[in-house]
C-alpha cells in the first residue's frame, strides 16, 4: 500500500495540481476535482487494484487472465496496453520536471553553503531574481536535458535493481516526514498573509466557470494524481496480499493523495496572492512561488533544501512506477532481461522527453499538432501532458470500468473488492454507469467545447 501511495503522491500533487487549478480559474476546478476523485477516481482505483490482485501478473497479463476466466475475449488486455503507452509518455515529460526539482535542490544547497543557516534563503537577492531562476533554467536547453537525463538515470537505477528495497524505505520514512514538513510550511504560511484570499479562490464555487475544458482538466488531474488509466495500479494490485481489504486500501490511497494536493494548494496560493504573482503561471507556479516564501523564513535555505529533496523523493517513487509498467511489458513481450528492457524503455523516454525539454527553448516555436484544436498552440511538453491526462487516461479508465462492470464475471469481482451491502451496490453502480457515461460525456465536451455553446 505504501508503494501505491508513493506512486500516487508525486509531482502531480505539488506541481501539477496548483498549476492546473490556477490555469482553470480556481474554485470550480477544485470542487469538481474532488467530486471526480470520490465518484470516478476511487471506484476506478479499486477496479484496477482488484484486476491486479486477481491476476497476480503484469498488467496486460492480469487483464487477460481475468477475461479468459470470465469466458470473454483475451483482447481486453488492450486496455492495459493503452495504459502502458500512457505510462511511457508520462515518464518522458515527468523526468523533465524531475530535472527542475534537481536544479532547485542544487540552488538551495549552494545557497546554504554560501550564506549559512542564519536568515532566509537567497539573502540580499531581490525577489525578482529568485523568481527568475526558473526562466533562467528554461533558457538553457543543454542544462535542462542534462538534468532530465540525471533524473531518468536515478529512476533507471532503482528499477533495474528491482524496486522493493529502496522504494519501501522512501515510502515508509520519507513520505510521512515530507507530509509533516509540508504541513508545517503551510501553517507557517497561513500566518503570513494571503491565506483567506487563497481559500476563497480555491473553494468558492462559481457554476458558470465549470466549462467542458475545465471539467476535462479536473478529471485528467484526478487520474494523473491517482496514477490511474496507465496500468500502474493494476501492477501494484498484483503485489497486494490476499488478506488485505482492497476497498479500504483504495480509500486510504485516494484520501492521502487528495490531502497532499489540497495542502499544496493551501501552501502555494497564499504566497502567490501575498506576492502579487499570477495564479495562472502554469507549470512555473510551484517553482516560482515557494522559493519566495523560503526567502522570508527563518533558516529558509535549509528548509528550502529539505523541501526540494523531499519533493525529489516523492517524484522518484512515482517515476519508478512509471518506468516499471512499460519495462514489465517489454520483458514479457520480447522475452528480454529486466536490465535490457529497462534501458530500452529509458532510451525511448529520454528522446521523447528531450523534445519536451527543448520545447521551452530551442523548439519553442514548434507546434506540431496545431491542426487539432485540443493541441493548438502547444509545444511538445504540453502535448505529451495533454494527450495522456486528457485522452489516454480517461480512455483507459472508461475501458477499465466497462471491463470490471460489465465484462468480467461478477463472481471474480465480488471475491476481490472487499465491499458488502449497500456500499457494494453503490460501487457497482458507479463502475457500471456513472464512470463510463460521465467520462465519455466529459471527454466529448472537453475536446469539443463548441458542443455546449
Ligand atoms: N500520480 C503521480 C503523481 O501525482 C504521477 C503518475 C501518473 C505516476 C501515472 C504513475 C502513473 O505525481
Amino acid at each position: 500500500m505504501l508503494a501505491a501511495v508513493g506512486s500516487a503522491v508525486g509531482l502531480g500533487n505539488m506541481w501539477r495540481f496548483p498549476a492546473e487549478a490556477g490555469a482553470n480559474g480556481g474554485g470550480a476546478f477544485v470542487l469538481f476535482y474532488i467530486f471526480c476523485v470520490v465518484l470516478i477516481g476511487s471506484p476506478v482505483l479499486l477496479s484496477e487494484t482488484l484486476i491486479g490482485r486477481h491476476g497476480q501478473a503484469s498488467a496486460p497479463e492480469s487483464v487477460r487472465r481475468m477475461a479468459i476466466e470470465s469466458g470473454k475475449s483475451r483482447h481486453w488486455d488492450a486496455l492495459a496496453s493503452i495504459g502502458v503507452l500512457g505510462a511511457f509518455i508520462v515518464l518522458s515529460f515527468y523526468c523533465v520536471v524531475g530535472g527542475w526539482v534537481l536544479y532547485y535542490v542544487g540552488a538551495f544547497a549552494q545557497d546554504l553553503v554560501t550564506t549559512g543557516l542564519s536568515g532566509g534563503a537567497f539573502q540580499g537577492r531581490p525577489a525578482e531574481e529568485v523568481e527568475a531562476l526558473l526562466p533562467g533554467l528554461f533558457g538553457n536547453g543543454t542544462l535542462m536535458v542534462a538534468l532530465q537525463v540525471l533524473f531518468l538515470l536515478i529512476t533507471l537505477y532503482f528499477v533495474a535493481r528491482g524496486v522493493s528495497g529502496g522504494i519501501e524505505f522512501v515510502a515508509t520514512w520519507l513520505m510521512p516526514a515530507f507530509f509533516i514538513l509540508f504541513l508545517a510550511i503551510t501553517i507557517y504560511g497561513a500566518f503570513t498573509g494571503g491565506f483567506a484570499e487563497a481559500v476563497t479562490y480555491l473553494f468558492s464555487f462559481e457554476p458558470e466557470r465549470l466549462t467542458g475544458p475545465v471539467m476535462l482538466a479536473a478529471v485528467g488531474q484526478a487520474f494523473f494524481s491517482l496514477s490511474l488509466g496507465v496500468a500502474g495500479m493494476i501492477t501494484y494490485g498484483s503485489y497486494v496480499g490476499r488478506d488485505v481489504n482492497l476497498a479500504g486500501t483504495s480509500t486510504i490511497i485516494a484520501g492521502a493523495d487528495t490531502a497532499v494536493a489540497l495542502i499544496a494548494g493551501l501552501c502555494i496560493f497564499p504566497i502567490v496572492f501575498a506576492a502579487g504573482l499570477e495564479p495562472n503561471a502554469g507549470p512555473a507556479l510551484m517553482f516560482q512561488s515557494l522559493p519566495r516564501a523560503f526567502q522570508d523564513m527563518p533558516v529558509g535555505s535549509l528548509i528550502g533544501l529539505l523541501f526540494f529533496i523531499m519533493v525529489f523523493f516523492a517524484a522518484l517513487t512515482s517515476s519508478v512506477s512509471l518506468l516499471e509498467a512499460p519495462t514489465a511489458w517489454m520483458k514479457d513481450k520480447f522475452g528480454i532481461s529486466r536490465v535490457v528492457a529497462t534501458v530500452t524503455v529509458s532510451a525511448g523516454a529520454l528522446l521523447l522527453g528531450a523534445l519536451a525539454a527543448l520545447s521551452f527553448n530551442t523548439l519553442e516555436e514548434w507546434h506540431p499538432l496545431n491542426g487539432m484544436s485540443l493541441f493548438a498552440g502547444m509545444g511538445m511538453f504540453d502535448i505529451l501532458d495533454t494527450v495522456t491526462s486528457k485522452v489516454l487516461m480517461p480512455i483507459g479508465a472508461i475501458l477499465t470500468s466497462i471491463f470490471v462492470g460489465w465484462i468480467a464475471s461478477r463472481r471474480l469481482i465480488d471475491a476481490e473488492n472487499g465491499l458488502t451491502g449497500g456500499l457494494h451496490r453503490f460501487w457497482l453502480f458507479l463502475v457500471r454507469w456513472l464512470c463510463p457515461v460521465a467520462l465519455m460525456a466529459i471527454l466529448l465536451v472537453g475536446i469539443f467545447p463548441s458542443l455546449t455553446e
